[in-house]
């Protein structure tokens, strides 16, 4: 790797998001640290509600209220996010970080053409010209600007993008409306693209053609991308680090190979036995048993343990520390946490695990 590409683009640090409800406080995202480089692409993985969108939406400061964020740091190309203004904020977003979000097709606005969606996202950046104006446009620009639609609309693999631009959302398949959105998010060339759940809604076959899309972006521009998905089997084809997050807190971290190859986190090990493989088509795949805990009731040890088969009573007693295991990944499990001194522990517990 060169030096270009371990710059540090983004990097969270001990960031927290709260939503107060009725029920208390719900801890979406709870000390959550990572950092991406440029180039790089970054999955975050795990079951519904531990908090991946309200990751991805604290990055750009889009949690609506009550909503806020608790603490910790968004340092993108070395300035926390959190200290901008809101006009400051605005020229991040599209122009720097781009987002496609997890409903498409809220996203896209049923009354306007698609080439006018995607027009209105680089007129509003002016990317063009420079010029901040919102005014009338200047002699030629329009043309410019109409000129770099129709090639990310190429570029994106939407086919006869000059009769494409006139057609309206209804008028495009799943597929061809998650590549609109896409070219919304890179019309402006955003060093960072947050993608949450991109290929959920789509068939496979759409769904494999959509990531080969988004990694040919990330390739010939150096973009570099957060995936978000529940698939931790799609992550691993796709990311080069892989973050797991379960409650609102990432249980376990680290280059792609190592965490799908070694999955140390019993919560990773789970995941994966989830995953459904082709060759092994008619064979049962099976869930983790039990569920997601209530993020306003979170008990006080790991919210983990009630599922976890590892579990002993020293897992209830207090927060975990995320620590480095002996193979390289990050894991919050008292597993690979020095607890030989711990009565009820085993060494023996540990090293099955590790076999
Ligand atoms: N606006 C909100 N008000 C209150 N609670 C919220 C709000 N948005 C999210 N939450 C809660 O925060 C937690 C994390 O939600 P989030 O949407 O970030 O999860 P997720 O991992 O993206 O889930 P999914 O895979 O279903 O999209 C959940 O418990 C959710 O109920
Ligand atoms: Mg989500």
């Amino acid at each position: 790797m060169n030096s270009i590409q371990q710059e540090i683009l983004l990097e969270l640090r001990n960031l927290s998001t709260v939503y107060p409800t009725k029920r208390g406080l719900v801890r979406a995202v709870d000390g959550v640290g990572f950092s991406v480089k440029r180039g790089q692409i970054l999955g975050i993985v795990g079951e519904s509600g531990c908090g991946k969108s309200t990751v991805l939406l604290s990055i750009l400061r889009l949690i609506r209220r009550p909503g806020y964020i608790d603490q910790g740091q968004i340092i993108f190309r070395g300035q926390d996010l959190r200290g901008l203004s809101s006009n400051a904020m605005r020229n991040i977003r599209g122009r720097e970080i781009s987002m496609i979000f997890q409903d498409p097709l809220s996203t896209l606005n049923p009354a306007f053409q698609i080439g006018q969606q995607i027009h209105e996202s680089l007129r509003l950046h002016q990317v063009i010209d420079g010029s901040r104006s919102l005014g009338p446009l200047k002699m030629g620009q329009r043309a410019r600007e109409k000129e770099r639609v129709l090639e990310v609309m190429t570029e994106v693999g939407i086919p006869s993008p000059v009769d494409r631009y006139t057609a309206y959302p209804h008028q495009f398949s799943g597929g061809m409306q998650q590549r609109a959105l896409i070219a919304i998010a890179l019309v402006c060339e955003p060093a960072l693209l947050l993608a949450d759940e991109p290929t959920t809604a789509l068939d496979v076959t759409i769904q494999a053609q959509i990531l080969d899309l988004m990694r040919r972006i990330n390739q010939n521009r150096g973009t570099a991308i957060i995936l978000v998905t529940h698939d931790l089997g799609l992550a691993a084809e796709f990311c080069d680090t892989i973050a797991v997050m379960y409650a609102g807190r990432i249980v376990e971290q680290g280059p792609v190979d190592d965490v799908v190859a070694n999955p140390q986190h019993p919560y990773t090990q789970g995941l994966l036995a989830c995953r459904p493989r082709i060759s092994e088509r008619g064979q049962r795949v099976q869930p983790i048993p039990g569920n997601v805990p209530d993020l306003a009731e979170l008990p006080p040890g790991c919210p983990f343990a009630p599922r976890c088969s590892y579990q002993r009573g020293a897992c209830d007693e207090g927060p975990i520390p995320l620590v480095s295991t002996s193979l390289g990944n990050i894991s919050r499990c008292l597993l690979h946490v020095d607890y030989r001194r711990q009565k009820d522990w085993k060494w023996t517990d540990r090293v099955a695990l590790e076999a």
